[in-house]
């Protein structure tokens, strides 16, 4: 009996385009006779919709062999396991994931508290303090109205004009800074920060994307990513090493500029490359990970110290991404990987 899979793609975020390259690469290398594939793509407004014609599928939004799906709920209760290749919110934020709770369905990758954990930049800073892992000092800031408000690392709340934020974060820590919105993914509202008037600008623009802030201290040094893979028992993969093309991995570098690089392997002592593999399932343990993540560090050049960035619990998943390039360089090929996080995901 072959397992019926739902192919979850598309979604409502801002990374909807990058969901339907992933989940086109996916869809074509399913060993078909294991596995009866049921597309299932969510457009940017929410509708969901469902494929007619298998043959040789196509994924974009051509009504041809598209059908809304009325009865979602229905739908989804008819398939064995779940494969939400989704990116951003609702989709890698633990939304879709309480979904599927809810209907009792096995579903690939991480489960709702994971995978809101690691959307949330403040929260998985929070996280990692914990887990003792070392990652650039921050501040925390929420944004209400026109007023912000600065967290201390005990959650105390103290209320601040922008010019009083900035001041904090002068004290604290040093230029360059980087500012993120906390819920961003593909770079998306991030800037990096010189001086203080630019670091004011940037504050303001953050805030339209998120009402929660992140302020970080910028690391100098190789920006470096481990992928990881599993339950229980996780295992991870060689680390690569990406060379953006901007002054830093900005979301014109990821997608639009073709001198972005990838080494992989890394250009690091093999020493620090087995440090950041541990580091990798420590992190993922630590937000309560399953099935796969693609965790992000820096390795700070002068120091060779290993900063943890953050962990992308729904990674790209295009056969030229990183989350898979690194396993194929281990020997581990596109399509075993496929086959064991539908494993995963039924265990
Ligand atoms: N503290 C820092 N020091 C140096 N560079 C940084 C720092 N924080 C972010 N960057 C740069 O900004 C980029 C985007 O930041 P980050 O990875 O936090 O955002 P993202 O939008 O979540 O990305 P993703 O799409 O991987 O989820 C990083 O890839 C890196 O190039
Ligand atoms: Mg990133």
């Amino acid at each position: 009996m072959k397992i019926k899979l739902g192919l979850i793609f598309g979604g409502m975020s801002t990374e909807n385009e990058v969901s339907v390259m992933s989940a086109n690469s996916i869809l074509k290398n399913l060993d078909k006779n294991k596995y009866e594939i049921f597309p299932i793509y969510i457009s940017k407004s929410g509708e969901w919709y469902q494929y007619d014609n298998l043959e040789n599928i196509e994924i974009n939004e051509n009504m041809q062999y598209m059908k809304k799906l009325e009865d979602i709920m229905g739908y989804l209760q008819s398939l064995d396991v779940l494969f939400p290749v989704l990116h951003g919110l609702y989709g890698e934020d633990g939304t879709i994931q309480g979904l599927f709770e809810i209907l009792k369905k096995p579903y690939v990758g991480c489960g709702v508290l994971a995978s809101s954990v690691g959307m949330d930049k403040a929260y998985t800073k929070v996280i990692f303090d914990k887990a003792n892992i070392r990652q650039a000092p921050y501040i925390y800031l929420k944004k209400y109205k026109d007023q912000y408000t600065y967290i201390d690392k005990d959650f105390n709340e103290k209320k601040v004009s922008l010019e009083e934020a900035a001041d904090i974060v002068e004290k604290e820590i040093d230029f360059p800074v980087f500012i993120k919105p906390a819920n961003s993914g593909s770079s998306v509202g991030i800037n990096k920060a010189k001086n203080k008037e630019e670091l004011k600008k940037y504050i303001e623009y953050a805030g339209k994307f998120d009402k929660k802030i992140l302020i970080e201290k910028g690391i100098g040094g190789k920006e470096v990513e481990c992928a990881v893979l599993g339950n229980d028992d996780v295992m991870a993969s060689c680390v690569g090493e990406i060379k953006p093309a901007d002054e830093f991995y900005s979301y014109d570098a990821k997608y639009q500029n073709e001198d972005s690089k990838t080494l992989i392997p890394a250009n690091i002592d093999e020493e620090v490359s087995n440090k950041i593999r541990k580091l990798a399932i420590k992190a993922f343990k630590a937000i309560d990970g399953k099935g796969l993540s693609r965790v992000d560090f820096f390795v700070e050049d002068k120091t060779n110290q290993i900063y943890i960035n953050e962990i992308n619990t729904l990674p790209g998943f295009t056969k030229i991404s990183m989350y898979p390039k690194l396993f194929e360089a281990e020997g581990i090929q596109y399509n075993y990987l496929l086959d064991k996080l539908i494993n995963l995901a039924q265990e």
